[in-house]
């Protein structure tokens, strides 16, 4: 259910105010939402997280006129890049003015900035009238959650208020383009296609993260359901399913509705598009973990538009686990 009355926008309001947290709906994930410029409300997403605070987080603004106070240089590349693609699914890195302090940007020099494309986010940041900072509201190392009932599942009463906005619309993280420096970086594959960033910037951006920085998105064992996660190549899934089911491991294999799925393969439904895919991914993460398989067996899509971030979280979540 909705509910995203003009009284929970000023309620969420309210809640930032004070100092607390908000579980914010965005159109790509779901945020643990404070006041970006409280230390300890920003201190308290990361107790709440349980992420380490050198983690820097990504401030949300209402507009993009609102980076030449957080941003100490605004470069020609940030004002084309926010107005092709803000509100939406764009993060920009920039150096950091005073008004970004080391809680919210880690201690580093440079800040994240996002205008998120939601109608919730939009009317409670234009309330606000400040910055939020937002992480994805799961705890460190988890999935990210798409809907309400995923953030009150995973953070319960350590989140004051839970704003619901339904679904997410694109479902994987925003895109992270770095422009504090010499060239254009890509931090992070997200939901604006690394082909559009490449249009509106007129030159090719490597797909390789090209810098060491201290962001969580990049350690390999990220956005992982509790089951484990293995890739076949397209049209495999079933195949290699089949190949591990049996010996009493319970196995399920995300594919799309036209394809048949045997027993005893427990069948995860996911859209045979990628821009779906995307959409649908960490619901399945969570179906997978809720249906208690040991291994979840998907086909990695190709890299084009969202399937770049896709493949990203699908290998993120595919990596050796550490504990
Ligand atoms: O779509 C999104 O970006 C969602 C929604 C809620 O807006 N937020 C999100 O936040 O994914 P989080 O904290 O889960 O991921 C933010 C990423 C992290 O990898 C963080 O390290 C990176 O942004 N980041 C934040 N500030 C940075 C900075 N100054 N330099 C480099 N990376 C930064
Ligand atoms: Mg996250």
């Amino acid at each position: 259910m909705e509910v995203t009355s003009p009284e929970s926008i000023a309620a969420a309001v309210a809640v930032l105010r004070r100092g607390g947290l908000v579980g914010l709906p965005t159109e790509t994930v779901y945020g643990l939402a404070a006041d970006a410029e409280n230390e300890l409300a920003v201190r308290r997403i990361f107790a709440v997280k349980g992420r380490p605070s050198t983690h820097p987080l990504i401030v949300h603004v209402a507009q993009a006129s609102s980076m030449e106070s957080w941003a100490t240089s605004v470069p020609p590349e940030a004002h084309r890049l926010a107005s092709a693609f803000w509100p939406g699914p764009l993060t920009l890195v920039l150096k950091r003015s005073p008004r970004a302090s080391d809680a919210v940007t880690g201690g580093q020099d440079t800040v994240a900035l996002r205008v998120p494309g939601h109608p919730v986010a939009l009317a409670v940041l234009r309330a606000f009238d400040g910055g939020v900072a937002a992480p994805s509201a799961n705890r460190f190392g988890r999935v990210s959650p798409t809907r309400a009932e995923h953030v009150r599942a995973d953070l319960g009463s350590d989140v004051d208020l839970v704003l619901d906005g339904g679904p997410a619309r694109v479902g994987v993280e925003s895109t992270i383009v770095d422009l504090s420096g010499d060239e254009p970086l890509l931090l992070r594959p997200g939901g604006v296609p690394v082909e559009s960033v490449e249009k509106v910037l007129e030159r090719r951006i490597s797909r390789v993260p090209g810098r060491k920085i201290r962001a969580p998105g990049l350690l390999p064992s990220h956005y992982a359901p509790r089951a484990g996660v293995l890739l076949a190549e397209p049209g495999g899934a079933v195949a290699k399913a089949l190949a591990l089911a049996g010996n009493g491991r319970k196995v399920a294999v995300a594919v799309p509705e036209a394809v048949e799925v045997p027993e005893p393969l427990v069948a995860l439904r996911i859209p045979a598009d990628v821009d779906g895919l995307a959409r649908e991914l960490y619901t399945v993460f969570r179906l997978a973990d809720e249906a208690k398989v040991d291994v979840a067996v998907i086909s990695v899509p190709g890299e084009e538009g969202l399937g770049l971030a896709v493949v990203d979280r699908l290998r993120r979540a595919a990596a050796p686990r550490s504990s």
